[in-house]
């Protein structure tokens, strides 16, 4: 027995970033990076909090399943870095909507969701869970360094949520990691004002190897896919949906090429977003369900890959 997804939802902030604006402060401009990326605009945060956005997010899936947060067994929420270490996102989010379910937060980077689908699928294997709720909220604005042209201008920020449910929907799950401390780098405080650390603090920004991260990327993502589908006993013409993790559009296009997938079968919206780490699918998933795209019995293929660095897969079918 596994789950299916029951209900889903997203929240955004309100403020909107266009390249225009990006380039009113740095060295670039709309058509380089709409060529290189896909990217057009990404929300920032501004004055609002990313608990507020969490919260919103996991209402509204919890709604769309027709779920009260006192039904909920396990609360997981994605993420690199909530307002607080602690009470994690995941508590924050309990103590909104009424849960005294166990919660924590869980960071896989950019392929945080589909660790906790798979978490989440265990618990319920086990018998410990029927019903979890998954939220995934990221504040990139805050982690990127704003005078690097090179990575703020890819991210966005964002959370989203879906509940999943005791059921038939999952088909097959994989997850690997590359470990590579270099190519992706977001250091952490170091040592506060402990009068013990004799650790240097690094730079706090991100740091990236566009170059790396890219060709990680579409190999990551293309052996994922094979490999997802080899174990659903399927071919990638037999999945109706792609979801892949929005990054760069040109590293969607790339590891799926060699599929020779309809292209109206790929899903994307990184145009209006960014690369909205974790949140990215889940995001993409709840505007194409509130859209009505999705048919029940069709199998969705989730992908993503990120800093760690992390990459999976997984197949749904689609219940509702
Ligand atoms: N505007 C204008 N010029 C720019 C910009 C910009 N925003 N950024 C870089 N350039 C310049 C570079 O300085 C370089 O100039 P040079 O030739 O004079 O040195 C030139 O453009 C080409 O730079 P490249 O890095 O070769 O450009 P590329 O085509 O590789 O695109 C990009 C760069 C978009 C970063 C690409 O490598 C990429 O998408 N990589 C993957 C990044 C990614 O997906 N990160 C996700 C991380 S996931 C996570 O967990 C955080």
């Amino acid at each position: 027995m596994s789950f299916f997804i029951a209900g889903t939802g997203s929240a955004l902030p309100g403020t909107v970033v266009t390249n225009d604006d990006l380039a009113k402060f740095l060295d670039t401009s709309d058509e380089w990076i709409y060529a290189r990326t896909g990217i057009r605009r990404r929300r920032v945060l501004t004055d609002e909090r990313l608990d507020d956005l969490a919260i919103r997010s996991a209402r509204i899936a919890l709604e769309d399943a027709g779920v009260s947060g006192g039904e909920v067994d396990l609360i997981l929420c994605a993420t690199m870095r909530g307002d607080t270490f602690t009470p994690s996102l995941a508590c924050t989010i309990a103590e909104a909507i009424g849960s005294t379910a166990p919660a924590f937060d869980l960071n896989a980077a950019c392929v945080g969701v589909l660790y906790c689908m798979e978490v989440a699928d265990s618990f319920i294997a086990s018998g410990k869970a029927e019903t979890v709720l998954i939220v995934s909220a990221e504040a990139m604005s805050k982690l990127l360094d704003w005078t690097d042209r090179a990575s703020c201008v890819l991210f966005g920020d964002g959370s989203g949520a879906m509940v999943v449910k005791k059921g038939e929907g999952r088909l097959a799950g994989v997850l690997s990691t590359k470990p590579d401390s270099r190519v992706i780098r977001m250091p952490n405080i170091e040592g506060m004002n402990s009068p013990y650390n004799k650790i240097a603090q690094e730079p706090l920004a991100m740091h990236m190897d566009g170059g790396e991260v890219y060709k990680f990327a579409v190999n990551a993502m293309g052996r994922c896919i094979e490999q997802v589908c080899a174990r659903a006993g399927l071919a990638p013409a037999d999945i109706d949906w792609y979801l892949p993790h929005q990054a760069n559009i040109r590293i969607i296009d790339a590891s799926l090429k060699k599929f020779r997938i309809d292209k109206s079968k790929v899903l994307t919206n990184i145009a209006d977003y960014g690369n909205m780490s974790a949140t990215s699918v889940m995001v993409l998933l709840d505007e194409f369900a509130k859209k009505g795209t999705f048919r029940k019995g069709e199998k969705l293929l989730f992908v993503a890959f990120g800093g760690g660095l992390t990459s999976g897969a997984l197949i749904v079918r689609w219940a509702r």
